[in-house]
């Protein structure tokens, strides 16, 4: 067999599409491999999201061409987000590049690509429209336990920092059937948690025929699981964070407690700048009223520091927003400026080390919280899905996750990925909790 190193970089959407692209190679007859020295073809599917996130493709690029100068035979080749918004001008400055393809349903293409005659450069025809949801083949799921299912690609929302509608194109929604179909199978294969993907999932079914929306498919879901399983979802975009939606949640014993709702900034002067398309005080009545229907409903975030324009008092509204919010966990990113987009163009932009300090109290802020609030849980009693088992290097039995998706370990207790136990809290920390068996 033919081997395949594959690596990935960004957001769990890519990473979804990597295990559909290693499902669509070993049709082909790749196996996956772990080391780039044995690879007959080797796959970075990249992400634009940050600057930081191409640099660290483009140096390990470099490291690659002396592997192909020892192995002519060797085939390297970029997918995703990087690919698709940089395209063939990668060609130029990586001329032993052999494929070039952007992500979602252009992994359907590689095959085809990688056919494409070997003396000839193997790219993609980058003019040619976005497909509508393109049927996805068997992804080859890393997990036993969890997978990932997409719902949709793209993004219609143009916020001003992001570079998302411009890789992955406007938002199409992947038909049910295909969506419930594809949960039947993982139910049948034993699969204990399904995390339903897209940019703002949210946002789901606005395009389909008949008109559908997201808390009528984790209705469908959750029929079809009898409460057996978990499903969580990522990401949701506060706009469309509906009382129904709530309602659903609520009443769903599958659906697990706990939201990613980014807020990205807490003053809205910035959220304006940002066309975050809500205000401070509508995204906290979204807060008041999922915790009004879910008393323990955990919540994380997604936040931007530094944005163009934003003055210290614009950063003092954030910390307060937190304070107000008290998120059980965050990522917080430092503004990076992204080619196509328009805050990319904006004057004020705010210096390095001011959004240095600024993510640095952050995050300093956010750990005091998550500790009080985690300490606030000890002696409860939570339902854990086990994730990994026995890891001598972590020094703990088992790792696994809450309903409200804390990570919690176990030190004594000999337990399997897969397993479900009731486990109270013993010790709580920032970022982690530990326990036992109740
Ligand atoms: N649609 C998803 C994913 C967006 S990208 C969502 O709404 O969550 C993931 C996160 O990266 C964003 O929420 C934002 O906080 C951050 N991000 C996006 N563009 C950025 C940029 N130019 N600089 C810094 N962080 C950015
Ligand atoms: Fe990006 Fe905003 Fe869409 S953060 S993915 S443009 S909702």
């Amino acid at each position: 067999m033919a081997k395949l190193k594959l690596i990935t970089f960004g957001c769990q959407a890519n990473e979804a599409d990597s295990e559909k692209i290693a499902g669509v190679l070993a049709q082909e007859g790749f196996d996956l491999t772990e080391t780039t020295e044995d690879a007959d073809l080797i796959l970075l599917n990249t992400c634009s999201i940050r600057e930081k996130a191409e640099q660290k493709v483009y140096s390990l690029l470099g490291t690659f061409q002396k592997l192909k100068t020892r192995n002519p035979q060797l085939k390297i080749g970029l997918c995703g987000c990087l690919a698709q918004r940089e395209g063939l001008r990668l060609k130029d400055r990586f001329p032993y590049l052999d494929l070039v393809a952007g992500p979602g349903a252009m992994i359907y293409r590689i095959p085809e690509l990688l056919k494409g005659g070997a003396a000839e450069p193997l790219l993609p025809r980058p003019k040619e429209p976005l497909p509508l949801y393109v049927h996805s083949p068997r992804p080859r799921r890393e997990s036993t336990v969890k997978a990932w299912v997409s719902i949709m690609e793209g993004c219609n929302y143009l916020c001003t920092f992001c570079v998302v509608p411009y890789t992955r194109g406007p938002e199409r929604s992947r038909p049910p059937e295909d969506i419930l179909a594809e949960v039947r199978d993982l139910l049948a294969k034993g699969y204990k948690e399904i995390t339903l993907l897209g940019q703002t999932v949210n946002a789901y079914g606005k395009n389909l025929k008949p008109r559908t929306c997201f808390s009528d498919l984790l209705r469908a879901i959750d029929s079809l699981a009898g409460g057996e399983i978990r499903i969580r979802f990522t990401s949701s975009h506060p706009k469309d964070f509906t009382p129904d939606l709530i309602e659903a949640i609520a009443n769903l014993k599958s659906v697990c407690e706990h939201v990613h709702l980014p807020v990205q900034a807490g003053s809205n002067r910035v959220l304006g700048r940002m066309r975050r398309i809500y205000t401070r005080e509508e995204y906290l009545a979204k807060v008041r009223g999922l915790r009004q229907a879910i008393p323990d409903i955990a919540l994380s975030t997604d936040l931007i520091v530094g944005f163009p324009g934003e003055g210290e008092e614009d950063f003092q509204e954030t910390l307060t927003l937190l304070q107000e919010v008290r998120y059980d966990s965050l990522y917080a990113f430092k503004y990076s400026p992204r080619p196509l987009t328009p805050a990319a163009t904006y004057p004020d932009q705010v210096a390095e080390d001011v959004k240095t300090e600024r993510i640095n109290i952050l995050l300093q802020l956010q750990d005091q919280i998550a500790l009080e609030e985690n300490r606030g849980r000890l002696g409860r009693i939570e339902e854990v899905l086990v994730e990994e088992g026995p890891n001598p290097k972590k020094g703990s039995s088992a790792t696994g996750r809450t309903r409200r998706n804390q990570l919690i370990h176990f030190s004594q207790e000999i337990l399997a990925a897969g397993d479900t136990v009731s486990a109270v809290i013993t010790e709580s920390y920032s970022h982690y909790l530990k326990g036992k068996i109740a």
